[in-house]
């Protein structure tokens, strides 16, 4: 019998439970046995997996979180892990390896597809700053969980005439800042793409003030940074296995600034992984389930080395080293929607 792997890997996100069952399903619907390799690369290195089966997938499909579990492991950091992926890829006897994640793990996919190994990508991340798919699955919880919390804080800061700065994920690219700061009506949005210039936020906020307005809102992704710094804010300088240093904090610096400038009184508020954590959308669950068919195809198709996208309304495949080439950062069409609405 034929047998495919699959993998979870990087941040984990709504959804991915919806691909895991729509994978197993297509997989066992053609008479294929599923491998389910768990915390991401760790678990090839390891080789600690676990079978998938249709009672192992029953019930999935609104949790969130990843049920093979997922890490930020770099096979490619260390030479002696390297080895043993690549040996236990081929001691576990799978036809291929589906891996799901975002630009790090899909990153090291392509190098090890461009080795020879048959894989087929998915791509993943709250962020949606992969390139070559329209959307990731995620992403639209994100944005749904971040829009109900603006809302909430809406109430809050008008009856408080405060200011509240909202600090939303976002490592590179401001995406969740942007659709959650339009649909929820944010009176400034900021984004790592646009150095803040904290005058002009200021300007916005006392121009507000001059008509009668005695609250704002304002967005900012974590990887957002000022102008005058050049540099995140960060919590520490320890970085993980892909070089990325553990964000946070520019909310509070802005907090601290504009109230100084303005005089207005200010609080923050930083979502965090409840961005991330819980019940996929309806949108999420059907993305990851298209995504988990349609990659399952490719596999059979022996179609490899490629990523499943979202192009429009369609399912395509592309290169996955056309998606792990660069970041697809915010669309300047849609920022410029969102800042009609500015002040
Ligand atoms: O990559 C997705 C993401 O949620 C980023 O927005 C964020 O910077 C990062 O992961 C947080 O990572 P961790 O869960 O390891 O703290």
């Amino acid at each position: 019998m034929a047998r495919v792997g699959i993998l979870t890997g990087g941040g984990d996100c709504p959804g991915l439970n919806a691909v895991i069952r729509a994978v197993t399903r297509t997989a066992i619907n053609n008479s294929w046995e599923v491998v389910g390799i768990k915390n991401g690369w760790r678990g090839l290195i390891d080789k600690d997996t676990m079978p998938l089966t249709l009672a192992s997938i029953s019930g999935i499909l609104p949790k969130g979180g990843t049920i093979l579990g997922t890490s930020r492991t770099n096979p490619y950091k260390d030479e002696s892990d390297l080895q043993k992926a690549r040996h236990n890829f081929k001691e576990l006897k799978i036809d291929a390896l589906i891996v799901i994640g975002g630009e790090d793990t899909l990153g090291v996919a392509n190098k090890l597809s461009e080795e020879g190994f048959p894989i087929v990508g998915i791509p993943k991340t709250i962020d949606n700053d992969l390139n070559a798919t329209d959307f990731t699955f995620g992403f639209d919880t994100a944005v749904n969980i971040a829009t109900e919390a603006i809302d909430r804080l809406h109430t809050t800061a008008e009856s408080h005439h405060r200011i509240i700065v909202v600090e939303v994920m976002g490592r590179h690219a401001g995406w969740i800042a942007t659709y959650s700061g339009l649909a929820g009506g944010a009176d400034v949005i900021l984004i790592p793409e646009i150095p803040i210039e904290i005058d002009k936020v200021c300007e916005v906020i006392n121009r507000r003030h001059n008509r009668g307005k005695t609250f704002s809102i304002i967005v900012v992704a974590e990887g957002a940074k000022l102008k005058e710094l050049k540099e995140e804010v960060t919590q520490d300088k320890e970085k993980d296995a892909f070089g990325h240093v553990k964000l946070g904090g520019i909310g509070q610096v802005l907090g601290k600034v504009i109230e100084e400038k303005t005089g207005y009184e200010t609080r923050v508020t930083v979502l965090g992984h409840v961005q991330r954590g819980g019940s996929p959308t309806a949108f999420d669950r059907i993305l990851g389930t298209r995504y988990g068919v349609r990659g399952m195809q490719l596999v059979m198709e022996k179609k490899f080395g490629k990523m499943v996208s979202l192009r429009g309304n369609k399912i395509v495949a592309v290169e996955l080293k056309e998606a792990v080439a660069e970041l697809k950062t915010v669309d300047k069409e849609i920022f410029e929607i969102a800042e009609t609405f500015f002040g």
